[in-house]
């Protein structure tokens, strides 16, 4: 039987220990890793077999907040199987002859590579794996497979995306933002497009304005030599948020194939309005003392931000972004908030006014919740705001829904490119958020368990609007 290889380069990096390592594990469990994979893990360390499964080891069962569910030593045996360690330097042409002999050896035909490492070895990589011809489908496929974010500017990202196509075919790059793996996020399009009542009202004449918020109750951890770099606008603005966006608001496509609802994302972020001068950023007090930090720095670890759509079905109805670390919750939503009907029944009752809410709860809490005005059951009038409500009600220590990398990786080694990114899409983004990048000021400084820099909030508030407090009342377990 022809093999088929994942070589995973950068197999002790962050990314690895908290999402890869543990998705293989979760696939090694449900049964998706095929028979015939192997998994070549590199980084520079030498490291014997038995210090390799060790570190595999002590990956999943060190804490995890994306992996809790309890790890069971027979998985861990029939992972280890599968995986190799081969250390070597990305940058030294004579570690790419020994991996092309491994891969010779193990007859592997069909070929996925994981790009865990660093942008600045990206170039090394692909010319070496030309050099051997492991860039060649010759027997089999060849995958390459890269996070986001993919460059750090329109321009970085454009060199990017043409140095992946001196080596590859379109067809071969998986370009990853994992958020296009979430569940609740691909749910959106079920919900939209195969039923038939709400996607009617998704349009100005309906909706007042659209909120989506991404929020973490919690710091930078270990990786500020990372996001010191980087800030939270190109952290999660750039790729997840501007994704959520697309999952909320792109047209129908004209059939679920990878291009027909790609094309759709595409043309809402190419559509999307940057207003430098409604861009908020915020650094959370403390920051300056994180690891790796620049005790100067002025990184963003907080924005907020107003938009537009520039297209028919969304002409002027607002829609503001948000996303930060260390902030008063861990949620991630995204809100559309309907107009109020001018001959509603009762309008002089208390909560009268409260408007119609459709929320996309991504994370916690998951679920599709309509916020809806109910009669209080009593004799008299009285209005109340309930959630009609779908709701996943995810035990967090099960992993019924599944891990987005999981997710990912398979449809990976399906051929599946309908949740990557093409390289005209991730340039759309950039195109949006370098204007807003470029004009950055000093960050305002906000309280660790607040809600960001009250200049967000008069961002909003300008428009006669607020943020809404994310609700915890629904879809709990
Ligand atoms: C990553 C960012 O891409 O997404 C992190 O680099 C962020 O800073 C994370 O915390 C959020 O992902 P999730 O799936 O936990 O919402």
């Amino acid at each position: 039987m022809k093999s088929l290889s994942l070589t995973i380069f950068g197999i002790t990096s962050n990314l690895a220990q908290i999402k890869l390592i543990p998705a293989l594990y979760d696939m090694a469990e449900k049964g998706l890793l095929p028979e015939n994979i192997e998994i070549l893990g590199n980084a520079r360390t030498p490291m014997s077999k038995d210090e390799f499964a060790h570190y595999i080891e002590n990956v999943l069962h060190s804490p995890n907040i994306h992996h809790t569910h309890p790890v069971k030593p027979e998985i861990v045996k029939k992972l280890l199987s599968k995986f190799h360690y081969i250390s070597g330097h990305l940058d030294d042409p004579s570690f790419y002859a020994g991996l092309a002999k491994i891969l010779r050896l193990n007859r592997s035909a069909d070929k996925i590579f994981y790009l865990a490492t660093y942008p600045e070895l990206y170039h090394h990589i692909f010319e070496n794996l030309q050099k051997v011809g492991l860039n060649k489908q010759t027997k089999g496929f060849v995958r390459m497979m890269i996070e986001k974010p993919v460059g750090n500017d329109l321009k970085s990202a454009k060199e990017l995306n043409q140095l992946l196509l001196t080596y590859f075919e379109e067809n071969q790059i998986y370009r990853l933002d994992h958020y296009l793996g979430k569940e609740t996020l691909q749910n959106i399009l079920t919900f939209r497009f195969s039923n038939g009542i709400f996607e009617p009202l998704i349009n100005k004449d309906y909706i007042n304005h659209i909120q989506i918020t991404a929020a973490e109750d919690f710091g930078i951890g270990a990786r500020g030599g990372y996001y010191d770099q980087v800030g939270a606008l190109k952290d999660v603005g750039q790729n997840h948020q501007l994704q959520m966006l697309a999952f909320a608001t792109m047209d129908a496509p004209s059939e679920f194939s990878s291009r027909a609802v790609t094309a759709q994302r595409i043309k809402i972020l190419q559509d999307l309005i940057p207003f430098p001068t409604k861009a908020v950023f915020g650094q959370y007090e403390g920051y300056h003392q994180e690891k790796n930090v620049d005790p100067n720095s002025n990184t963003d670890t907080f924005y907020a931000l107003k938009t537009y759509i520039q297209n028919d079905r969304f002409k002027d109805v607002p829609i503001y972004i948000r996303a930060g670390k260390k902030l008063a919750q861990t949620v991630t939503e995204i809100s559309i908030i309907f107009k109020n009907p001018a001959n509603r029944l009762l309008k002089h009752l208390d909560c009268s006014d409260e408007p119609n809410v459709l929320i996309y709860r991504i994370q916690p809490n998951e679920g599709i919740v309509l916020k809806i005005l109910t009669k209080i059951p009593w004799h008299e009038n009285k209005l109340q705001p309930e959630y009609m409500q779908y709701c996943y009600r995810v035990d967090p220590h099960s992993h019924y829904i599944p891990d987005p990398y999981e997710r990912l990786i398979a449809d990976t080694i399906r051929g599946d490119q309908t949740f990557f990114n093409d390289a005209k899409e991730v340039e759309a983004q950039w195109a949006f958020t370098d204007p807003l990048a470029s004009t950055r000021k000093k960050p305002y400084i906000y309280k660790p368990g607040s809600w960001g820099p009250k200049e967000a909030d008069e961002l909003i508030e300008k428009d006669g609007r607020a943020w809404l407090e994310p609700s915890m009342d629904f879809c709990r377990i």
